[in-house]
């Protein structure tokens, strides 16, 4: 099992990542899913040959200055040619993060729950997250992203509220923009596939930048890509660049997280983990009779009351 569980009192009623477990081997491609699946030995083992072997077909240097240099422009390009076509609606999320539907919070409350999301692309969590808390007066939702195409996207449609929302463009490991939220004023911050987009060098400047705008006792969402994932595995030449940093065939950049290294970095910031799980899910195109594991890491940090 993936799941490091510290508090029991966290842990969801209903499995969030599913619960049609594989027992027996022969009846793998009876289904196009399979959750919670184990890896043996041996595939752990392939997976880090893979990866090794990748050192050897690594991006040229001087290539991988000028993706690094500007990652920005990467997305930017990204979205400029996309618009809002690429990404599908997370319409998971409320499975994943139930916390995420405030409108008990604050009928019960009479409070404002005030959430930033991190990378928000064109809105494909922002609009369903509005959407969910429609009858609800007191969500604000900020919505920030380095790329201003994605930020002008998600601001030209329909349902963009400004009285509900602010959408605004940011880079999380510059310093804070005027239109941020204030210091300490956010109940949630959702990071969803962003934190694996940036350097491993920058990631502790936006952390600690994000963590500056959670409020006392609030709580950190975030969804990403795990170590071994399918992607990593696939990469062929030309795309490793360091470590476990990949680009993109676009020049986006990736990176694979282990559980245990997200943890200890957030641990730094005196994040107290509430719960933490390596999704591993084996998805089967029957078809073909080609089987593909993928592994997200999903995880919710408490910013404590008392540092
Ligand atoms: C893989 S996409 C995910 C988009 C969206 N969260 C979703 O799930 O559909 C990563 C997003 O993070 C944004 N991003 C990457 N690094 C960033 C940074 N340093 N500051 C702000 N946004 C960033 C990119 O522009 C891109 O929109």
């Amino acid at each position: 099992m993936g799941c490091a569980e510290e508090n029991p009192e966290e842990k969801p009623k209903c499995n969030p990542f599913g619960t049609r477990f594989l027992t027996d081997d022969a009846k793998v491609f009876e289904h196009n899913a399979w959750d919670d699946v184990e890896w043996s030995e041996e595939q752990q083992e392939e997976a880090k040959r893979i990866v090794e072997n990748q050192q050897s077909m690594k991006v040229d240097e001087e290539k991988a200055m000028r993706l690094l240099s500007a990652p920005a422009d990467q997305w930017d390009a990204f979205y400029a040619h996309n618009e809002n076509r690429f990404f599908k609606d997370r319409n998971w999320l409320l499975k994943e993060f139930p916390e995420l539907d405030v409108n008990e919070a604050c009928n019960s409350e009479n409070v404002t729950v005030k959430i930033l999301e991190v990378g928000c692309g064109v809105g494909n969590t922002t609009f369903p997250l509005m959407q969910v808390n429609n009858s609800s007066s007191r969500l604000f939702l900020h919505s920030c992203d380095y790329a201003p195409n994605a930020i002008r996207v998600l601001k030209s449609q329909e349902a963009y509220d400004p009285e509900k929302m602010n959408a605004f463009v940011w880079d999380i490991t510059q310093p804070t923009p005027e239109e941020a939220p204030a210091p300490e004023s956010l109940d949630y911050i959702v990071c969803i596939y962003v934190l694996s987009a940036i350097h491993p060098d920058k990631i502790r400047k936006a952390l600690s930048n994000l963590m500056s705008l959670l409020k006392p006792g609030g709580t950190l969402l975030l969804k990403d890509y795990g170590r071994y994932d399918l992607t990593q595995l696939r990469f062929k030449k030309d795309r490793l660049i360091e470590g476990n940093l990949y680009c993109r065939g676009d020049g986006t950049l990736v990176y694979f997280f282990e559980m245990e290294e997200l943890e200890a970095l957030l641990g730094e910031f005196k994040m107290k983990k509430k719960v933490m799980h390596v999704d591993r899910r084996l998805i089967v195109n029957r078809a073909k009779q080609v089987k593909m594991y993928r592994q997200w890491i999903q995880g919710k940090f408490l910013k404590p009351v008392e540092l």
